[in-house]
């Protein structure tokens, strides 16, 4: 075999692919967002009102698993740290101890807005002590009421020290309203006292939408984007603007054409395309139709992978049936089916079902139904049938 670190050779394409700009992988940023021009300017908005220490309406951005709610946030977060904000990042879990991480979190990367703090403004503060050189919550009461005076005390430091705060939070779904009320209560007050504090939230599809139902003011200021599959339009620009811009090489319609068809739009999926393009080429000017084949077989290996992954992790037993039988319906379907197709009882299946929302393979769009977290999953195994292997 060849040694590359010899002869100078590093794999079959004449792009370096220590360049390739393409980022498949959760969280990844990628190197253009396509189709994103509307959830990119709300966040932008965002972000230049701050700037301008003027208080923002929130935002909650929605998808399925990979569509790019974390890498969106990853990205604006950089940018508001590039306009000098402070931002904090949470994650959020679903056990109740994690709004103590929250709560730790939160303290910690607020900290620069405590340096030099003066004392008097010290002691209005709720809850965060500034005790010697430190910082501590005054005391570990009930964690809902802790957080949100913590939030509180955050964008009130925003105000007084003139420097705006970007919270972002992920997976809200897993918290639910044990982080989201009291987040959002605190932040909407905030917003009514004219203070530089954004909150950028993100989850599945249906996060959030029972503090819409019920009507809580606070969902006043906080603006939905659905997040979606790409349209032609944005796979076309995903693709074509990083290979434009990195290396000045032209990709051809049918390119785009075959791999908006096999990606399905599917931002994760996009990128692996235009990894395996990258990879791939064969001229360092033009990305042409053979490339793209070679391209779509190395795809199809790793996509493949990615189902397996899953299907992995899918519980044996009543998980499993579920499961197919969820695929068998398209990927979405009412409990009530499932259960009838499977033949097992409401109460014997509901450990099963709960596991599979809890591993984060389905979501629940409504009361009583069930789908797959991410998209293809359904025709994937009824392509493969790997229950039956
Ligand atoms: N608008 C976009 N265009 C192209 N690729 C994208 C876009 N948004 C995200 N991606 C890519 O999709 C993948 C999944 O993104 P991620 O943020 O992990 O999704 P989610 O948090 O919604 O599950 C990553 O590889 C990311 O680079
Ligand atoms: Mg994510």
């Amino acid at each position: 075999m060849a040694n590359p670190f010899e002869d100078g050779r590093d794999g079959g394409g004449v792009l370096d692919p220590a360049a390739n700009p393409f980022r498949p992988g959760m969280g990844r940023i990628p190197p253009d967002f396509g189709g994103r021009d509307e959830a990119l300017l709300r966040a932008k908005v965002v972000v230049d009102q701050l700037g301008a220490l003027v208080a923002p309406e929130f935002v909650l951005y929605r998808g399925v698993r990979g569509v790019g709610k974390t890498a969106l946030l990853a990205y604006v977060r950089q940018r508001a740290h590039d306009a000098d904000l402070l931002t904090i990042h949470l994650e959020a879990d679903r056990d109740d101890a994690s709004l103590e991480v929250a709560r730790e979190t939160i303290l910690r990367d607020a900290a620069p807005l405590l340096d030099g703090l003066d004392k008097k403004l010290g002691r209005t503060l709720a809850a965060v002590q500034v005790a010697g050189t430190g910082v501590r919550l005054r005391d570990k009461g009930p964690p809902g009421a802790t957080f949100e005076s913590l939030i509180a005390d955050v964008a009130t430091l925003a105000g007084r020290t003139a420097r705006g705060v970007l919270l972002t939070v992920d997976e809200v779904h897993e918290a639910g309203d044990l982080m989201l009320k009291p987040l959002l209560r605190a932040a909407h007050r905030a917003a009514q006292d004219e203070l530089p504090f954004g909150v950028l939230l993100s989850g599945l599809p249906n996060a959030a939408e029972n503090l819409f139902v019920e009507g809580q003011t606070y969902t006043e200021r906080l603006a939905r984007v659905d997040l979606g599959l790409l349209d032609r339009r944005g796979t076309a620009d995903a693709i074509d603007r990083p290979f434009a811009r990195v290396a000045d090489c032209h990709v051809d319609e049918l390119v785009v054409d075959a791999v908006h068809d096999g990606s399905g739009g599917y931002p994760w999926f996009v990128q692996l395309w235009g990894e395996a393009l990258w990879d791939l080429a064969t001229d360092p000017d033009r990305i042409e139709l053979p490339v793209a084949r070679a391209a779509g077989a190395r795809v199809q290996l790793r996509v493949h992978d990615f189902y397996e992954g899953r299907w992995r992790r899918v519980p044996t037993g009543r998980a499993t049936l579920l499961v197919v039988a969820l695929a068998e319906q398209g990927g979405e379907a009412g409990m009530g089916e499932l259960l009838e197709a499977i033949e097992v009882t409401h109460q014997a299946a509901s450990p099963a079902r709960r596991s599979l929302l809890d591993l984060g393979l389905c979501w629940s769009p409504t009361r009583g139904r069930l789908a797959f977290s991410v998209p293809g999953f359904a025709s994937w195994i009824l392509r493969t049938r790997p229950d039956r292997n």
